[in-house]
């Protein structure tokens, strides 16, 4: 599949490595491909990856995914050229932080009767947004693997099959299938999980090795 990544930051490179591990074609979106800042990194990743610009990445994707800090994610938006969107299914993995006071764990900017999740929906009516891989740090975004044992991933979304789509699309990335919670709406819940894990880090020296779990019986 063609999968275009808008974000050179941690997450995008990440997942951009484990998309081409498992067989993608990658374009990862930036400002400014000619720049260098990529030159090290990609050569590591090898071929299968490529560096473009945002609205290069987003007409190659057959999937995009959106891996934007949310201070900038309106612009990239925009970069990236929304008619590039029309049908297809966006992985949105941001979380609306606004970062108060340095050293600080970051709040919510957005919350409780909004949420990223359906801003991002909002800023691309024509796409099929669905929040995912929002709830975990990115060194176990790929062959998640704590003791043997694998984290759960909740998404959630509008569309049916997109949701299914980004429920392969994590498998292919080593986890189990995801966890529907419904309508896009619902990262109204994902996006404060993600401040539970975010204080986690803070409380624990940042330590980044946890994951959440369902447990069932
Ligand atoms: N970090 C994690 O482990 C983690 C885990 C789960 C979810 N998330 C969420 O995932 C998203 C991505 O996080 P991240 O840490 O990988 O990315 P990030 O470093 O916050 O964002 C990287 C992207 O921001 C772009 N950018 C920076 N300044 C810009 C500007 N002035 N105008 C336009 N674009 C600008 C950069 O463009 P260039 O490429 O041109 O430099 C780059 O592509 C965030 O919403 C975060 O909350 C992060």
């Amino acid at each position: 599949m063609n999968i275009g990544i808008l974000g050179t930051g941690d997450v995008g490179k990440v997942l951009a490595a484990g998309f081409k591990t498992a067989g993608n074609e990658v374009m990862l979106g930036t400002r400014n491909p000619a720049s260098g800042k990529l030159t090290d990194w990609l050569a590591q990743a090898g071929k299968g990856v490529q560096a473009v610009t945002f609205s290069q990445a987003a007409a190659f994707g057959e999937v995009i995914v959106f891996a934007i800090g949310w201070a900038h994610a309106k612009a990239v938006i925009d970069l990236a050229n929304p008619a590039s969107f029309k049908g297809k299914v966006v992985l949105d993995t941001s979380n609306p932080l606004f970062f108060e006071q340095q050293g600080q764990p970051p709040v919510l900017a957005l919350g409780h009767t909004d949420s990223a999740g359906e801003q991002v929906q909002r800023w691309l009516p024509k796409a099929r947004v669905v929040k995912w891989f929002n709830i975990v740090g990115n060194s176990h975004m790929v062959k998640p693997d704590f003791a043997g044992d694998k984290p759960d991933m909740f998404i959630c979304g509008n569309d049916a099959a997109a949701k299914t789509t980004a429920s392969e699309l994590a498998q292919q990335l080593g986890w189990p299938p995801v966890i529907d919670l419904g309508d896009i709406s619902k990262s109204r819940y994902l996006e404060p999980l993600a401040m539970v894990w975010i204080t986690h880090l803070f409380n624990t020296g940042f330590n980044v090795n946890h994951a959440f779990k369902l447990l069932r019986k």
